[in-house]
């Protein structure tokens, strides 16, 4: 992955933020100096796995922790509070987090006033047997309940373990502003909802994230007009299904996704606009008219499939079968033809027979989806499937399917990227490329990674890039302007 808001489901380290001004003014605003304060100030380390809502909610944590005067580090050794903000959608994401625990263990050791939180979807699943079950942990605090943090840190300095994982059907953290951690003063993520009720039934997040509700619109368009003015130049709006945000209020007609895209579209022609993610169910074609009349939300759409055969998406609980999605597939190449769409796609799920597996990898050719998350189901306790389901399909053949769809996915992100050559884009610089300090790197519209000739290009410029070259993963050009 290129930079860290690149994947859906990941694991990295947050660094030092890229706010240094913002992080400055929260410091300021608890002494006149604030640099004595910056050398006495306590330190919080903090590690995100999950989706990008996960990372985004650790800026809120980050936020939250600053009022408190603490400054975030990259050192754990350095660090007097070590959040792990974790993630439980499959079994493998939960047992990174058990390895790292494990890890943290040392430290505590060398250090034992160390305060261990675990925050996020795994501490929302598991709630206070997480106290019980690594022995480490000292706080335990669910994604709505960040707001309680500087009590139940009190609670723990006084020496009792503290627990807060309720659950709201109002917090949107609407009225904290990010410190941003990510995105090198460029990039940002935006959430703008809560929660999920759509009840897939191979999926845990209606159960650690709760009820759907959406942010004030007001706010949202507030924070990327900051964003904005304070160098920013692309914004992603996030939820786990953005095509039911509906934000309702007296004396004002209803806003719906539509109608938020252009709002925030119209903050400034020069931010650059994503979202995800979106769902077959309830995409609309205002959305993709939306889309097209404005230059700046990016042609990109990740449309997850999950499988590509009606009776299977049917015992998934997704609500729509092949032909609706191929419908809605259609809409898309019509309506906004040059976008790229993107998937995620589960292998083996209960009772998943070979030809609904060839169906699936049917639907991936027929998408020619550029870029997709693959992943072979896990059982979730407590999901409907786990309910009603047997996990029946031999991890043999999970991943074997798994393989096939990964090295499908690969051909056809080559052929996608290959057909771009000799094709100019608009690229937003990121920054250096990874592999080399003269060449630069940045996403076009279609969000593919384009690295290039850097000379005189800085970050949160748009260059044209001519596509010469490209791999899998990323297209190679030439920067004509
Ligand atoms: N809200 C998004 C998905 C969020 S979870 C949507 O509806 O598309 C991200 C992805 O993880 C899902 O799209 C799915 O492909 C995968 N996933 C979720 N639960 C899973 C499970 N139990 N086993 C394997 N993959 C799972
Ligand atoms: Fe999970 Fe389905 Fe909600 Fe996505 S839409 S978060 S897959 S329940
Ligand atoms: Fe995201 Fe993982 Fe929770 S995907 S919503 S952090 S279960």
């Amino acid at each position: 992955m290129a930079n860290s808001f690149s994947g859906n489901v990941f694991a990295k380290p947050l660094a030092v933020p890229h706010d240094e001004q913002r992080q400055g003014e929260a410091y300021r605003a608890n002494t006149e100096t604030g640099i004595e304060l910056r050398l006495q100030a306590k330190k919080m380390y903090l590690e995100s796995y999950g989706c990008q809502m996960n990372f985004s909610d650790s800026e809120i944590v980050a936020s939250i922790m600053a009022e408190e005067g603490y400054l975030p580090t990259t050192e754990l050794g350095e660090a007097d509070v070590v959040f792990i903000n974790t993630c439980s959608i499959r079994d493998n994401a939960e047992q990174k987090v058990r390895g790292r625990l494990k890890e943290f263990r040392a430290v505590k050791r060398k250090n034992k006033d160390l305060t261990i939180g675990v925050l996020g979807c795994m501490a929302e699943r598991l709630k206070a047997k997480l106290l019980e079950e690594e022995q480490l942990v000292d706080l335990v605090v669910g994604p709505d309940a960040y707001k309680d943090l500087p009590n139940l840190l009190k609670q723990v300095e006084s020496g009792q373990p503290a627990v807060n994982v309720l659950l709201s059907r109002e917090e949107t953290y609407a009225d904290i502003t990010p410190v941003r951690l990510g995105g090198g003063g460029v990039l940002a993520f935006v959430t703008i909802m809560r929660g999920c009720d759509n009840m897939c039934s191979f999926c845990v997040v209606p159960f650690t994230r709760g009820r759907e509700r959406s942010r004030d619109p007001q706010t949202i368009v507030e924070e990327c007009r900051d964003l904005f003015s304070r160098g920013y130049r692309e914004v992603t709006l996030l939820g786990q299904n953005v095509d039911s945000y509906c934000w309702s209020s007296e004396n004002a007609p209803e806003v719906r996704f539509a109608e938020l895209l252009k709002r925030v579209a119209a903050v400034d022609p020069l931010l650059r606009v994503r979202f995800s993610t979106s769902h077959p169910k309830d995409i609309t074609d205002e959305v993709l008219h939306t889309m097209a009349a404005h230059p700046n939300i990016a042609n990109c759409i990740h449309l997850p499939v999950q499988s590509g055969n009606s009776e299977v998406l049917r015992r998934m609980n997704r609500t729509y079968d092949r032909d609706w999605y191929i419908d809605r597939l259609n809409a898309i190449r019509r309506i906004v033809p040059s976008c790229s769409i993107t998937s995620d796609v589960i292998a083996g799920f209960c009772g998943e027979t070979e030809e609904q597996h060839a169906d699936t990898l049917s639907m991936m050719r027929l998408a020619r989806y550029s870029m997709s998350f693959m992943f072979a189901y896990s059982e979730r306790p407590g999901t409907l499937a786990a309910r009603k389901y047997p996990d029946d399909i031999s991890p043999e053949v999970k991943n074997r399917r798994l393989q096939e769809i990964i090295a499908l996915q690969s051909e056809l992100s080559l052929i996608d990227n290959r057909a771009d050559i000799g094709q100019v884009f608009e690229v937003l610089v990121e920054g250096p490329s990874r592999k080399s300090n003269e060449q630069m790197c940045g996403r076009n519209s279609q969000n593919k990674m384009c690295v290039f000739d850097g000379l005189g290009a800085s970050p949160g410029d748009y260059v044209h890039v001519r596509i010469d070259s490209c791999t899998q993963a990323t297209l190679i050009g030439t920067r004509i302007q």
